[in-house]
């Protein structure tokens, strides 16, 4: 599944000691297993070879130059969500044919700026925005794709906050409206109306709905195609599930024997966007033991890392394992572990059995490659930390942490 493993009692990545990393670059520090990166990319390719489909790695999930220029060397291309993803997908030599736009509010300059780069397709998410793209590309003189984003609404289980195919959220475009649009396609002149995207959500673990969106969605253009309708793309989205305790999660050839044979049948070119299935067990968020604390009702073991370095479990409630990345055989108690930061939901397990641990003692916390750095902030003016990657008996730092004054960079103090 992944390749940080204990040897000898230590925890490894690849072939390097996380301990001697931790040495050389302080702590708290992300680091991720390029073999397990692109194992992970490599087998959706290969469970989906049938359709050659375009996989297009949601760099919302991680951001890393270092990360993503490995899956673009691959053949990756790239599910961007602003300008400055699209930016950087560039800096990372994506193809531009290989990247695909979504968002619920582009704004003017981000829809000029991918029109001028000439990407994929744009991923629509509203009425007015398709108006927008057409006028915008009107006034440049150009022609450009998209796929309008369908609101199935199917119920996905996973967190209320990032199931996102149901018409009670803010995210596609309900089929009713949908199929107006294609009706009334010659309207947007400057724009090829020819796929359709789905992303009904994320770390969802049965297959079930993600074949009841596609069934609901290759019906739809059955329907469409029965008026004429030209589709070329079908952007099955992300979503995939991922073990982060003992979830038992669909394969990605699973996933392929399910919706293969729907695929096929559609002759449609398959986009796909997953995000943490590729890079969520390839990363570690490495932290250290600060204090052990007991109130006399709980034991607190109080780490350097906070919820502005991994904000899930506070956001989600999402369970990481922690693991002490030196093996003891020491009894395990009930604590919670928590960050520094003045905030109750500071931390990042509670009421966990642990192997005691001591002042300066390191823990990994497990499947953090997803969501970890990219929604880290400067929360109590904490920088952001380094972000390491190794590759077989190599490690390299791929970003530097935050200094303090890439932090005070922009401030002013103003004087009236
Ligand atoms: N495509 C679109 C349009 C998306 O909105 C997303 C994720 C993906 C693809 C990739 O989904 P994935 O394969 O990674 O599940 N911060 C949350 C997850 C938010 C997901 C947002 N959209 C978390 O930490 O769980």
């Amino acid at each position: 599944m992944h390749d940080f493993r204990f040897k000898a009692g230590e925890l490894f990545c690849e072939n390097v000691k996380v301990s001697a990393i931790a040495g050389r670059v302080g702590t708290p520090f992300y680091l991720y297993s390029y073999k397990t990166l692109t194992d992970h990319f490599l087998k959706i390719q290969k469970a989906f070879a049938r359709v050659n489909p375009l996989i297009c790695f949601a760099m919302k999930s991680n951001g890393n130059l270092s990360l993503i220029k490995s899956l673009v060397d691959l053949g990756a291309g790239i599910d961007v969500v602003s300008v400055g993803e699209l930016r950087k997908a560039l800096l990372a030599q994506a193809d531009p044919k290989k990247i695909v736009f979504a968002s619920v509010g582009k704004t003017q300059e981000e829809i000029a700026f991918a029109i001028k780069t000439g990407i994929l397709l744009f991923n629509v998410e509203s009425e007015p925005e398709l108006k927008e793209i057409n006028r915008i590309a009107g006034q440049m003189g150009r022609q450009v794709q998209a796929a309008i984003r369908i609101n199935p609404d199917v119920p996905a289980p996973t967190h209320e906050y990032i199931t996102t195919g149901s018409l009670k959220k803010k995210f596609g475009i309900d089929l009713r409206t949908t199929r107006q649009i294609f009706m009334n396609r010659k309207k947007y002149g400057h724009v090829n109306i020819n796929g359709v995207h789905i992303h009904i959500g994320s770390q969802i673990i049965s297959g079930m709905p993600f074949v009841g969106a596609i069934k609901k969605v290759v019906s739809f253009i059955d329907e469409l195609r029965s008026f004429g309708v030209h589709i070329e793309y079908l952007d099955i989205g992300g979503g995939l599930g991922i073990i982060y305790k003992n979830e038992v999660p669909q394969t990605a050839q699973n996933f392929a024997d399910r919706v293969l044979p729907i695929l096929e049948k559609t002759g449609l070119k398959i986009i796909m966007e997953p995000g943490r299935f590729i890079v969520g067990n390839a990363g570690i968020f490495v932290t250290k033991v600060l204090y052990v604390k007991d109130n006399g009702y709980k034991k607190f073991v109080i780490v350097d890392g906070g919820m502005n370095d991994l904000i899930r479990p506070m956001l989600y409630d999402a369970y990481h394992e922690i693991v002490p990345i030196k093996k003891s055989r020491v009894a395990r108690n009930k604590v919670d572990v928590v960050g520094p930061i003045c905030e109750s939901g500071d931390f990042f397990a509670l009421d966990r059995p642990l192997p005691v641990v001591n002042r300066g003692d390191l823990l990994a916390v497990m499947s953090a490659g997803a969501y970890g750095f990219a929604m880290s902030s400067n929360y109590n003016v904490r920088p952001r930390v380094a972000e390491v990657m190794v590759k077989g008996n190599k490690f390299k730092i791929v970003k530097q942490r935050e200094t303090f004054e890439d932090l005070m960079r922009g401030e002013i103090v103003v004087r009236w």
